[in-house]
């Protein structure tokens, strides 16, 4: 995990939030290259939840909800950690973190009685405090779209089943940190709610497990790496009625990446409840009215892109050295093609190197570098994961050719200037 951490700061994927200052717990700042590879995770989901389907919709919720919302969920009254003091090195730990009953810093086996702590980060509108303007960050995205249901069905005229998609930050103050940006107090979520008849609820969580344990396989994680864990009863949330994780082989161990939960007509039924208004489902064909059950995948955007980081990532030797490599999937890989010109000096190859760049910058991601010998600079495309460089030389000024390296492979191929758009339009087809 060392070695992942280092390399996100070295090159620019993850920062420490408020670094300058010391930095905040359970933060973290996505650099250049990150903000391009959770890009890129953010668009392979929706492809594949939203664009590739005909039964899912988007939507783009606020953050900020009523906090009536958040009562008629059972956040208010169920979302909390149980907490508890070590009465020897006064140190805090989730309780259900504590392993044999012993404190995990000081091995001693004396706490205080375990107390319920919120999760939530409350906050408030408008410049007077006080009940009415009391608001929560939101720990979770679905409700968004559960109380925007009827608004979607209205206005798209959609018939059951379908689903609605959402990506978006959710708050969480989490009471344990640790783990890079697997546990942070702000993060981003990827969910979905697909609304089904209660009878084929169980047909379409058996299916969307498969398709969400396919799909970070589909994006180059390695089967070997991932599992699927069904909850006990006694683990699941207060409004499922069955939950499957899937589960990736980080370096500390296996742990969570998205779940799949039956949240039954648990959520259309609050809310309609608390806000007084008719949730429920009209079927015209057989003109019956009822709560739709709701499946849904719910995984985390920045677990995901951390599962494909570590995934990806290889050392090698080669010629007595060691080549470190990610070998991101192609449309995960935050850079696309790398223009280099073999002698910074000679301004002839440095104006055609640009100016192929500007050409290729239209279709694909690239980046131009001249800043070291091309040994040194393949190197580091290999580190973060740029699938070709593509390299200008003495000759490419007479024959019009460039030489083309592949990340995975080192084989190199030399290409016609005027042929590089349509092969490595060819090589880059996802
Ligand atoms: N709507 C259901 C729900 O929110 P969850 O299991 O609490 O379920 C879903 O969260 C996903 O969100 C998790 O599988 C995880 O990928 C991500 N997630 C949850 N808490 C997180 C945190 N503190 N930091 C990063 N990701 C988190």
């Amino acid at each position: 995990m060392e070695k992942i951490v280092s390399l996100c700061k070295r090159r620019g994927f993850v920062f420490q939030s408020s670094e300058i200052y010391g930095g905040l717990a359970s933060t973290w700042d996505y650099g250049p290259l990150g903000s391009e590879l959770k890009r890129n995770v953010k668009e392979a989901w929706w492809k594949a939840v939203v664009h590739h389907r005909d039964d899912v919709v988007g939507l783009d919720a606020s953050i900020l909800m009523d906090s009536k919302v958040w009562e008629a969920s059972g956040h208010t009254k169920n979302f909390h950690d149980v907490l508890v003091d070590c009465k020897q090195c006064k140190k805090r730990f989730r309780e259900d973190h504590i392993k044999d009953n012993k404190c995990p810093a000081c091995g001693k086996t004396d706490f205080t009685e375990g107390r319920a702590f919120n999760l939530m980060f409350k906050t408030q509108l408008g410049a007077v405090a006080g009940e009415n303007s009391d608001a929560y960050l939101r720990p979770e995205t679905a409700q968004g779209i559960f109380v925007n249901f009827k608004n979607v069905i209205d206005s798209t005229s959609r018939r059951l089943p379908f689903g609605i998609a959402q990506i978006g930050k959710s708050f969480r103050n989490e009471v344990t940190a640790g783990n890079f940006t697997f546990r942070m107090r702000e993060f981003e979520q990827m969910e979905l709610e697909f609304f089904t008849s209660p009878q084929d609820a169980d047909k379409f969580y058996s299916q969307w497990i498969n398709e969400r344990f396919q799909w970070y396989q589909d994006y180059g994680i390695k089967k070997e790496n991932l599992q699927l864990r069904e909850h006990p009863k006694d683990e699941l949330a207060h409004y499922a009625k069955g939950c499957t994780d899937v589960e990736y082989r980080f370096p500390f161990g296996w742990s969570e990446l998205e779940g799949i939960a039956n949240r039954a007509d648990f959520d259309l039924k609050q809310h309609a409840d608390f806000s007084k208004k008719d949730l429920q489902y009209h079927d015209q064909i057989n003109n019956k009215k009822f709560y739709p059950y709701v499946i849904e995948p719910s995984g985390g955007v920045d677990r995901a892109t951390l599962a494909f980081l570590v995934d990806s990532y290889h050392e090698e030797e080669v010629e007595g050295k060691t080549r470190v490599v990610l070998r991101l999937h192609k449309a995960l890989a935050p850079i696309k093609v790398a223009i280099l010109p073999l002698l910074k000096k000679n301004t002839d190859i440095v104006n055609l190197a640009k100016n192929i760049k500007k050409e290729l910058q239209k279709s694909f991601v690239c980046v131009y570098n001249d800043t070291a010998a091309i040994g040194k600079l393949y190197r580091r495309q290999d580190e973060v994961g740029t699938c070709y460089c593509v390299t200008v030389d003495v000759d490419s000024l007479q024959d019009k050719q460039v030489t083309v390296r592949d990340r995975d492979t080192m084989v190199q191929d030399r290409i016609a200037i005027d042929q590089l758009q349509t092969y490595l339009t060819e090589k880059l087809k996802y």
